[in-house]
């Protein structure tokens, strides 16, 4: 096992909601990580700009403050960079010379990803390759790239859990997108032997996110003391998973020298339907101490997904010593 202490760590869209997490750990275990993001998609300028489209916009923009002081507060710099720029992005990543690569710029919501997939292939595939074609040049010294693809690149969850072993399947621009990322990345291994690791997370919920996701908008409704609305009937399942068990198991991946050239799944595990997640939420401590008894503002419009259920996490487990421990109900506290 390496420790990540004393590793040059870039994070490419390192300043949005897993991003800044995972810098924040890294730097706490003595890694210099450093982020590399255009602040620019689902981030301070775009919900700026879309501030009245936006419901919450500027509680959106506090919490957004909130990530960048903290990256400042720790000492870890931060890149102004569009990394759909070859030459800009190429530039920040020689200043730095990391020794491994996190990518994770992407238009990282399916719904958007369908209704734009112009620029979600931009943002999502576009800087993936140049970030491949960075890491792989003789001036720096990359010797691990990490690709988050999703669990959306199963599809529909046929068997009810899905292992690394399971077809791939993935509906829609943001699923294929994915899969075709996770293709790149195995592609440049075969032809310039980079190293690497995928790993395909799923529906995270936790600090500072601000993505309009299901879990986000309940979890905001019950701070805020509202009423959770599903749409649906909700028996719909997920594999809930709270970001700092997905910071542990990146950390373990990077730890751990087998977990080069492999899959993982790194998620709760475990299914658990909306209607449960609601019901945790609603009877939560923070939700009763607000309580305004009015309806809540936002529900969650999810008509073209895929089904899903719950990954298995053996694979990442048995490699990487991952383990996740977070169970809904006792987040909620
Ligand atoms: N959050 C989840 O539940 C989840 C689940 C599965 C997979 N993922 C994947 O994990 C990754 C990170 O997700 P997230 O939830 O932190 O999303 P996010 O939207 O909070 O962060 C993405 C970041 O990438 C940056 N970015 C996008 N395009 C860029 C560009 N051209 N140049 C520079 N920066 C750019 C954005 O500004 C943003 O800060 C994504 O690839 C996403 O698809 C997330």
């Amino acid at each position: 096992m390496a420790s990540v202490a004393g590793r040059r760590i870039a994070l490419i869209g390192g300043a949005g909601f897993i991003g800044h997490n995972l810098a924040l750990r890294l730097k706490q275990l003595g890694a210099a990580p450093f982020v590399v993001d255009s602040l620019a998609v689902n981030n301070y300028y775009s919900i700026k700009e879309g501030a009245d489209d936006i419901p919450n916009a500027s509680l959106y923009l506090k919490i957004i403050e909130q990530r960048l002081d903290l990256l400042r507060q720790h000492d870890i710099p931060l890149v102004e960079v569009d990394s759909r720029d070859y030459h800009r992005l190429s530039a920040a990543m020689a200043r730095f010379d990391p020794d491994a690569v996190i990518q994770l710029a992407a238009v990282a919501h399916a719904g958007k990803s369908n209704k734009d997939p112009y620029s979600t292939f931009d943002h999502s595939l576009r800087t993936l390759e140049n970030a491949l074609d960075a890491s792989r040049s003789p001036r720096l010294h990359v010797k691990h790239f990490i690709y988050f693809s999703s669990s959306m690149v199963y599809g529909n969850f046929i068997e009810g859990i899905v292992t690394e072993e399971t077809p791939c399947e993935p509906l829609g621009i943001y699923g294929a997108l994915k899969y075709a990322g996770e293709k790149m990345v195995i592609a440049y291994n075969q032809v310039f032997g980079v190293p690497y690791t995928i790993v395909r997370p799923s529906a995270l919920y936790g600090e500072r996110c601000v993505s309009r996701r299901v879990g986000q908008i309940f979890i905001e409704n019950a701070l805020a003391g509202l009423d959770i609305s599903i749409n649906g009937d909700g028996s719909e399942r997920l594999d809930f998973t709270y970001i700092g068990d997905l910071v542990s198991g990146i950390v373990c991946v990077l730890e751990h020298e087998n977990s080069r050239n492999q899959i993982f799944n790194l998620t709760y595990g475990q299914s658990r339907s909306t209607a449960e997640m609601a019901d945790i939420l609603t009877k939560s401590k923070a939700r009763e101490k607000n309580a305004a008894n009015v309806p809540a503002n936002g529900t969650y419009p999810r008509t073209d997904m895929p089904t899903a259920a719950a990954t298995s996490c053996c694979s990442a487990m048995n490699i990487s010593k991952y383990l996740s421990g977070c169970a809904l109900a006792n987040s909620s506290r």
